[in-house]
């Protein structure tokens, strides 16, 4: 399957979740710009402690470096085909600029799901996620938990709590999101490139529900 699919949403609703399970569905490759800063940071980069510096107080990191580390990730052959975005682009600059990178390819955004779940959905999830340390498989105390208590279930790394998912974080995460992503709703939207889906809903129908949407794109 050759696809650009923008997944867009509020943190905490389970786009990195649903990313890595359309991964292995589509063979597609998983783009995350939050988990590529992570990788930065685990290797203290200068990128990496930059993104630190605005991840940690729940603030975007500045267009121009976000934009050129994708740009560097999207270059890369097993994205010659399409790939799931995942947290990029989140402004209406970023937004342009992908516009600009994919045309260089002679490619598109294909489709956007625009998951969504109300703000108490979007903080019980943040604050009973664990994400593993190794390769950030996410799983939650709760609704997804692993197997051994604070072992990753793949690669049986250490699950640990990521600094931005306090609660006074996750609440300017979410008030960030409204006032710099939300606008990429209706842009994608005019473009009649989005498809709502109800992200309050259990994993597995959360990604039937995804499932249906691409196969749409493909027959459309
Ligand atoms: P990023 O890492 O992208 O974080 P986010 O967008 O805030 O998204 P999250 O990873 O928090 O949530 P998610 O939607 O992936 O949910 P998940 O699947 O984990 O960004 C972090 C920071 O990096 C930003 O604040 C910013 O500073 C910087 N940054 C990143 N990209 C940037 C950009 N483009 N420009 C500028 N700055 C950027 O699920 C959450 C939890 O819920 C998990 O525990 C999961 O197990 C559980 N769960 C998932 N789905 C369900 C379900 N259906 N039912 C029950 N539980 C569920």
């Amino acid at each position: 399957m050759a696809m650009y699919i923008v997944l867009l949403g509020p943190p905490g609703v389970g786009k990195g979740t649903q990313a890595k399970i359309l991964a292995q569905k589509t063979g597609l490759p998983h783009v995350s710009s939050g988990d590529l800063f992570r990788e930065h940071l685990k290797n203290q980069t200068d990128l990496g402690r930059l993104a630190q510096s605005y991840m940690s107080k729940g603030e975007l990191v500045p267009d121009d470096v976000t934009i050129a580390m994708v740009r560097d990730r999207l270059s890369r052959p097993d994205c010659e085909s399409g790939a799931i975005l995942d947290g990029f682009p989140r402004t209406p600059v970023q937004a342009e600029a992908l516009e600009k990178m994919l045309a260089e390819f002679s490619a598109q955004v294909d489709v956007v799901p625009y998951i969504s779940a109300p703000d108490e959905v979007l903080v019980e999830r943040l604050s009973g996620r664990r994400t593993c340390r190794a390769q950030g498989h996410v799983f939650h105390v709760r609704y997804n938990p692993p197997a051994k208590e604070g072992v990753c279930d793949y690669d049986g790394s250490e699950l640990y709590q990521r600094e931005d998912d306090r609660e006074e974080t996750v609440r300017r995460r979410i008030q960030v999101y409204r006032e710099q992503t939300a606008p990429l709703v209706s842009y994608y939207r005019e473009q009649g490139k989005l498809v709502e889906i109800n992200g309050a809903q259990p994993i597995e129908q959360v990604t039937q529900d995804l499932l249906r949407a691409l196969e749409q794109v493909e027959t459309s």
